[in-house]
Formats: structure tokens, C-alpha cells, sequence
């Protein structure tokens, strides 16, 4: 857990209202997460996601590991689908929405011995993305094209009772843009576990009709989906947002726009509804070398002026884990 969330978990768990235990916040940071739905920014249980700044940092032994030069930390090869296929190690990784196959690509690299289904319509990419990278291991099912079947489609019950596939340990990532809640519920029904997803924009955000009305973090909040965030809440045993690398404020230099669909942090932000950043390279002078090592090694400026190097560090999206319940009621009546 983060040295500051600990301390605020700590501290408030100490309280002695019921309303205080429910409540999580951080030092020097304005938002609070609540273990309740009808919240900006809601949290249950314990995900890896919580610890995000110690997983990417934390020292990995090599063998024979003589010197720190030999060491590497996770944030040198990966991102946080590369993270979440390490911790979870799931036997199965479902990912809807291929497109150029950049997902493909860190679910294989994170773990070699998964098996993959790539769903998606299309068999080639879209938005001028190139070439689709395709797996070359025989691991890997390729549902795209001539042989697209939904995610919802396919035949869970049959795959589960043959024993292809454990419901236990399988991960259902979602980058595909449609109705993300029925999409949750649905893969909920056959006892799927865990499941990360891309866009998780805020109320009033997004950038297609489904994305404005069906993310997680917009059931949670919304007064108008109490119903549905309240299931999803009930069902999940935890649900957190991985945080951004650095808070908005990096960004004062930038002079464009806020995107209207959002899934960007502007420097005026409050930030009372995202999650305390990796880095506080605004408080911390180590983590404003760790900043400005980062930004120069993907070849970024720190200062984040152009528009391209704001788009690669502001562009955030609340991406989350949820673990799904696994007992035996899974199904939903709306
Ligand atoms: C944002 S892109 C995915 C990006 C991809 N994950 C990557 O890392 O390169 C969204 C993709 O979802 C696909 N899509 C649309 N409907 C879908 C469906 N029913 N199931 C799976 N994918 C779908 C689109 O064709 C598009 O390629």
C-alpha cells in the first residue's frame, strides 16, 4: 500500500464513525475514495492497483544480481495491463478490442505460458494504425475477422465444463468501446474473475455514445445508474483505479484545449476524483529526476509544451481492476 494512503487508512479507520471507515484520502492531495457507490471516486478491497507505485519501482532480482545496474524495476518494460497480467498471472487473457494488436503484444510479453483470445470484427486495424501485430504462439485464438464471435458469444459453458477454460483465473480486458457494465454483468454470469478496463471515463465523458453511459466509474456516481453501480459494487469483492504517473499540474506549460470527450487531465483539474499519482514531481525533487528520466527516455519534454509529449502523460483514463465475486449467484435481473 502507498506509504501516504496507508497512513490516511490508518488514520481514518481509527475514527470513530462508521462514515470514516468507509473514507480513504492521501497527504497533500484533495481527493477522497469512499468504499460506497454515489462517489467521484470509489474504491472496495484490496487490488494490486493500490500499490501501483511500489509494484513499478520495486527492485527485481536478477540472477546473479552483483550490482544495482543489474537490477531492474517493472516501470523499465511495462505499463499497467503488463502489470495487472503479472500479478493476477491469469491461465486465460480475453481482450476485446484488438485494433493494431498493441494489447496483444503486452499480454504476451507479461506472460508466456497465458492463453489469448483476440476478439475483434474487424481483421484489420483502424484510425491509421498500421500493421495488426499478431501472436505467433499457437497459445493465442484469434477470433478477429471471418471468425469474430463476441466476447459474450462465446460458448463460456461449454468451454468451462470441458475444463478449456477456468472462470477462476481468467482476465477480461476491455478496450472495445461498447456498453461496459452489460459487459462486466455478462461475463459475471459464467463466474469470470477478474476484469481490467481501458476507458474508464468519468460522468459526462466519453468518447462514443456507450462510453458516456456504462463505464464503472460512471455507475458509481451516477444517481441515475444507483441501480446498476449498486450490483456492481455487491458483485465485486474489489475495484480500484490505477493512478497516473504524475498529477495534472505537470501540465501548466500546455496551452491547448481540454478534450471535450475528456479522457485527459488539464492543470486546472480539482483532482478530487482521481486517485493520488505515481509521482509528485510537483513536491518530491526523486521523483522529479524519476519524472524527467522517464519523459527523456521515451524521447518526451517533461515540460510537456508540445502537444505530443502532453498527450502521452496526460491521457488517463482511470483504467481499472475489478475481481468479480465467484460464488455460485452470479446472475443479474434487469
Ligand atoms: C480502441 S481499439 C482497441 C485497441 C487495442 N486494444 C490496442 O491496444 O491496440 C477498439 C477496437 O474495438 C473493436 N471492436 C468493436 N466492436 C467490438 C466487439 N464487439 N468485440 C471486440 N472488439 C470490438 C474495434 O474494431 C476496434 O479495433
Amino acid at each position: 500500500m502507498m506509504k501516504q494512503f496507508a497512513a490516511a487508512a490508518a488514520l481514518s479507520s481509527s475514527g470513530p464513525q462508521d462514515q470514516n471507515e468507509k473514507m480513504r484520502q492521501w497527504d497533500n492531495w484533495p481527493a477522497i475514495t469512499y468504499e460506497e457507490v454515489q462517489h467521484a471516486l470509489v474504491t472496495k478491497g484490496d487490488s494490486f492497483f493500490n500499490q501501483a507505485r511500489e509494484l513499478y519501482y520495486q527492485k527485481k532480482q536478477q540472477p546473479n544480481n552483483d550490482n544495482d545496474k543489474q537490477q531492474q524495476t517493472l516501470m523499465d518494460e511495462s505499463q499497467t495491463l503488463f502489470l495487472a497480467v503479472k500479478q493476477i498471472n491469469p491461465t486465460l487473457v480475453v481482450e476485446s478490442g484488438v485494433n493494431a494488436g498493441v494489447s496483444t503484444y503486452i499480454i504476451r510479453a507479461a506472460s508466456p505460458t497465458t492463453k489469448i483470445f483476440a476478439i475483434d470484427p474487424l481483421a484489420k486495424p483502424i484510425c491509421g494504425q498500421g500493421k495488426r501485430w499478431v501472436d505467433p504462439s499457437d497459445l493465442t485464438t484469434n477470433y478477429w475477422g471471418g471468425n469474430f464471435t463476441d466476447l459474450l458469444d462465446l460458448d463460456w459453458k461449454g468451454m468451462i465444463a470441458k475444463k478449456e477454460v477456468d472462470p477462476g483465473s481468467t482476465l477480461v480486458f476491455l478496450d472495445d468501446h461498447l456498453h461496459t457494465y452489460n459487459r462486466i454483468a455478462g461475463v459475471r454470469k459464467f463466474g469470470l474473475r477478474h476484469v481490467v478496463v481501458e476507458d474508464n471515463y468519468k460522468l459526462g465523458e466519453g468518447a462514443t455514445p456507450f462510453d458516456k453511459k456504462s463505464t464503472p466509474k460512471q455507475m458509481f456516481h451516477g444517481e441515475k445508474w444507483k441501480k446498476e453501480g449498486d450490483w456492481l459494487f455487491d458483485n465485486t469483492v474489489a475495484y480500484a483505479e490505477f493512478p497516473p504517473l504524475v498529477p495534472p499540474i505537470m501540465a501548466a506549460a500546455f496551452k491547448g484545449k481540454r478534450k471535450e470527450a475528456g479522457g485527459f487531465m488539464v492543470a486546472a483539474d480539482d483532482n478530487k476524483d482521481i486517485v493520488h499519482p505515481m509521482l509528485r514531481p510537483d513536491l518530491n525533487e526523486d521523483d522529479m529526476k524519476l519524472y524527467a528520466h522517464v519523459a527523456d527516455t521515451l524521447g518526451y519534454d517533461a515540460a510537456l509544451v508540445d502537444n505530443e509529449s502532453y498527450m502521452q502523460f496526460m491521457n488517463y483514463n482511470q483504467i481499472c481492476h475489478l475481481e468479480l465475486k465467484s460464488d455460485e449467484k452470479t446472475t443479474i435481473d434487469n
